[in-house]
């Protein structure tokens, strides 16, 4: 049995597969009508959204199936200190597959190795989003035709922003993709996605923070809301959120064949006049992430009933037990503290190891 936690779970071959499912159920929805009758969905959300449940649950619903879940913490019995592997063996007895949102990062993961259906991360604190991935994949592919040979700007908070980790981390596999990182010298790419992702795939990117200077060059710029519930300090957020700023004045400097996407929602970093302009793609990226989670669905309960017993994503990378304590405030091993510390040896000749839930980097003693 396959669980959906981090983009990588997948090959390019799969997620290929994926996108071809997701646009043969555009051509023929009545094919796909009753493909998961009788089947249940969880959508257990502990974190606020729109987009991802609304679009898992109506992707069930299109594809015959039923949903049941939640939309907040506090009418779970998490607020009740119920922990998220004991909520994944309790709904594991009364749904045939899990989406799940969480505050914490690696919750997911806890929860794909304590239930007995498959579960998907459907975006876990700052750490990572793979089902916006996949709809980003499918956006790209739909608009440019192609995966590859693609200069794609990522811009406003790298830092906090899971779905540019979860997006980069997928653009790693294709050739000829030029990154540019466009951000505030306090929102840039977190350590473990600059050394894990960028460094060794040898991908090929620049830094800026002047949005103007980098926009001409672009095929794909992936514009992101500064996440203010994830900073320490609320005046960092307040003089940080407005620092980028998408207007009509500079969408004159960008290719004509530019296409811009956010995984929204957006707060103040899209001027709502773009939304008029053909190469605006976020409400259409909307619409795609629908079809992509239907696809997911499909093939996460196709595996299930062929091999039903869970498989652990096999990196080959060797792991340590209970000898070193993750420091990263948001993982959740600092409030689920009966989990086993486990760290990958990531890169054991520099020093360093990484959590196996959040991938927060650990220098080795
Ligand atoms: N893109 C996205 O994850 O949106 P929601 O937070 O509304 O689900």
């Amino acid at each position: 049995m396959r669980s959906l936690i981090d983009i990588l779970d997948f090959s390019t071959e799969e997620l290929d597969r994926l996108m071809d499912t997701a646009a043969d159920i555009i051509a023929n929805p009545a094919k796909y009508a009753e493909a998961c009758h009788g089947k249940k969905l969880a959508t257990l959300f502990f974190e606020p959204s729109t987009r991802t449940r609304l679009s898992f649950e109506a992707a069930m619903l299109e594809l015959g199936g039923n949903v049941i879940g939640f939309s907040e913490a506090s009418s779970s019995s998490a607020a009740k200190g119920e922990s998220v592997a004991d909520t994944a063996k309790v709904i594991s007895c009364y749904a045939d597959i899990i989406a799940m949102r969480h505050p914490l990062e690696g919750a997911p993961y806890v929860a794909s190795c304590n239930a007995t259906v498959p579960v998907i991360n459907a975006g876990d604190g700052g750490h990572s989003h793979p089902t916006q991935t996949l709809t980003d994949l499918f956006t790209i592919r739909r608009e440019k035709g192609r995966l590859h040979d693609l200069t794609v700007g990522f811009c406003g908070d790298l830092k906090y922003g899971r779905t540019v980790h979860s997006l980069i981390t997928a653009l790693s596999r294709y050739t000829g993709i030029r990154l540019v990182l466009i951000s505030p010298e306090e929102l840039q790419l977190p350590s473990y996605v600059r050394y894990e992702v960028l460094e060794k795939n040898r991908m090929t990117y620049t830094e800026t923070n002047d949005l103007e200077a980098a926009i001409p060059e672009l095929d794909i710029l992936y514009m992101t809301r500064i996440q203010g519930e994830r900073f320490a300090n609320r005046e960092d957020y307040l003089r940080l959120k407005d620092s980028y700023i998408l207007t009509a004045e500079k969408m004159k400097l960008a290719k004509s064949d530019l296409a811009v996407l956010h995984p929204l929602p957006r707060v103040n970093e899209i001027s709502i006049q773009i939304d008029r302009d053909p190469r605006a793609c976020y409400f259409k990226q909307v619409a795609n992430g629908k079809y992509m989670r239907m696809a997911l669905i499909l093939k996460l309960l196709e595996e299930a009933a062929s091999n039903p017993t869970h498989v652990e994503h096999d990196d080959g990378v060797a792991r340590v037990l209970n000898r070193y304590t993750c420091r990263n405030r948001r993982c959740i091993t600092t409030v689920e503290q009966e989990l086993d510390q486990i760290f990958k040896l990531t890169d054991p000749d520099a020093g360093i190891c990484r959590c196996i839930y959040c991938e927060a980097k650990q220098r080795m003693e």
